[in-house]
């Protein structure tokens, strides 16, 4: 098992560069599916979940490499259309794989998807927008298999705002007959790169910033490149590392478009940014307000994935705050391990009371998920004294070598390996 030790209590500095965006790269590797040639992503950033989904296009038959950070696709001649359990439960994102392999060889079988536990996780809204475009879809053990010999456009309107299935539909429909049309559509930045991706390969995508997409089916897409933006999330952790330390750091890429609701929040908090030649100058050194309400929304509200995190700079806030978490049911599990270090928090239902306290005692902890993982470094980096942080595996899913990061803003961090 994986850990990493943390030693607390000093303000970062320093500059940083962002890695790839983990939530634009996964659903593009899967639509990379749809074109039988090449396809590289560069910028791509090596992390659990992308070498997760590497193997998964590897088991269908794809030929895959690296040179640096860009990943080279050969999907030419895949041999495969169904994803065993063993590579299906690493992830979430899998169930869009589904669509891609529907739009290409008119099948595909899927195991149940896997991800983080921060909720039920349904993939109702993908199996009904899927029914929409013509496919034929039985589950049978929770595995779901798919048909459609031919996938047509069609109305869909979601019921609710989804990421995953708004990109699954995009990559369904790049390849059906007619035009799909889709209403109540998510509009994180993640579906917007998602097109631009999409069109550089050949198909016809619009509206993606506009929550209405027209997808037009295409016959066939031809090789391309892509360049990977900048981690939003990961951006927004760092500079929550920055506040949490009272630090002061400069961001060298920052995706500031993409964080208009946290920005809003940090400054709430008394965190000062600039933008200095490109690149983002934070000064922490003040963030030490409380937020009176915070509430989780879509796209631009702010983000579920910068919950944690700011729970933990709000743990050192001088007052109290409160969240309210609405889009994932359980989503708050890093509390108990916030409180083990000295943090005050009451979770009930949706919300998450904060009553902000002096000091955090470093102590040995363990990472649940993803983001709560990166919510007790956080923590770590402020407490006095040592934190170990176990199931660090849980964070490689979305941060790139995020020790050599910290210790590159003065931190002190270090992975272990029992
Ligand atoms: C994506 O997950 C992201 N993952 C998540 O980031 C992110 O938290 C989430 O979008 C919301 O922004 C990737 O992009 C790989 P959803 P996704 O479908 O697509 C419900 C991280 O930390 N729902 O927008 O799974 C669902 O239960 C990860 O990087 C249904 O009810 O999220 C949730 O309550 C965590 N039925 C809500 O919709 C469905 O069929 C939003 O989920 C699908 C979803």
């Amino acid at each position: 098992m994986k850990s990493i030790r943390i030693w607390g209590g000093r303000p970062l500095g320093g500059t940083v560069s962002i890695q790839g965006s983990k939530n634009a790269t996964l659903p593009i590797m899967a639509a990379a599916v749809l074109h039988k040639g090449i396809t590289v992503l560069h910028n791509c950033p090596k992390i659990a979940d992308v070498l997760f989904m590497e193997k998964i296009l590897t088991h269908l038959g794809a030929k895959v490499c690296w040179k640096g950070n860009s990943l080279h696709l050969d999907c030419s001649s895949l041999k495969c259309t169904n994803i065993p359990d063993k590579y299906a439960c690493q992830m979430r994102c899998s169930i869009i794989l589904l669509g891609a392999l529907l739009g290409r060889f008119g099948k595909g079988a899927i195991a149940p998807p896997g991800g983080c536990v921060i909720g039920k996780r349904p993939v109702d809204l993908h199996v009904s927008m899927l029914e929409a475009f013509g496919a034929r879809i039985e589950e049978k053990g929770g595995v779901l298999k798919a048909y459609a010999p031919e996938l047509k456009g069609g109305e869909f309107c979601f019921p609710k705002q989804s990421v995953g299935a708004t990109e699954h539909a995009m990559i369904a429909a790049a390849l059906a007959k007619g035009v799909a049309h889709l209403k109540n559509c998510a509009r994180e930045p993640e579906i917007i790169w998602l097109a631009e991706f999409l069109n550089g390969m050949g198909a016809s995508v619009e509206g993606a910033q506009t929550g209405e997409i027209t997808i037009r089916g295409v016959n066939a897409l031809h090789d391309s490149e892509f360049y990977t933006p900048p981690d939003r999330i990961v951006a927004g952790t760092y500079l929550c590392a920055a506040a949490i330390t009272r630090g002061k750091i400069v961001i060298e890429n920052p995706p500031v478009k993409e964080l208009p609701a946290f920005l809003g929040v940090y400054g709430k908090m008394g965190g000062q940014y600039d933008m200095v030649g490109g690149k983002l100058v934070a000064d922490g050194s003040k963030a030490y307000g409380p937020v009176s309400r915070l509430e989780t929304e879509v796209f631009p509200g702010f983000s579920t994935d910068l919950q944690s995190p700011v729970m933990a700079v709000l743990s050192l806030a001088h007052g109290k705050s409160h969240i309210r978490e609405n889009i994932f049911e359980d989503r708050f599990r890093v509390a108990e391990d916030l409180i083990r270090m000295g943090a005050r928090i009451r979770i009930n239902g949706k919300d998450a009371y904060i009553d902000g306290t002096k000091k955090l005692y470093g102590c040995p902890v363990t990472a649940q998920e993803l983001r709560g993982g990166a919510a007790l470094i956080l923590a770590g980096l402020a407490a006095q004294g040592q934190t170990r942080i176990d199931n660090f595996h849980l964070v490689e899913r979305g941060y790139e070598r995020i020790q050599e990061d910290i210790r590159r803003l003065g931190g002190n961090a270090s992975v272990e390996e029992e």
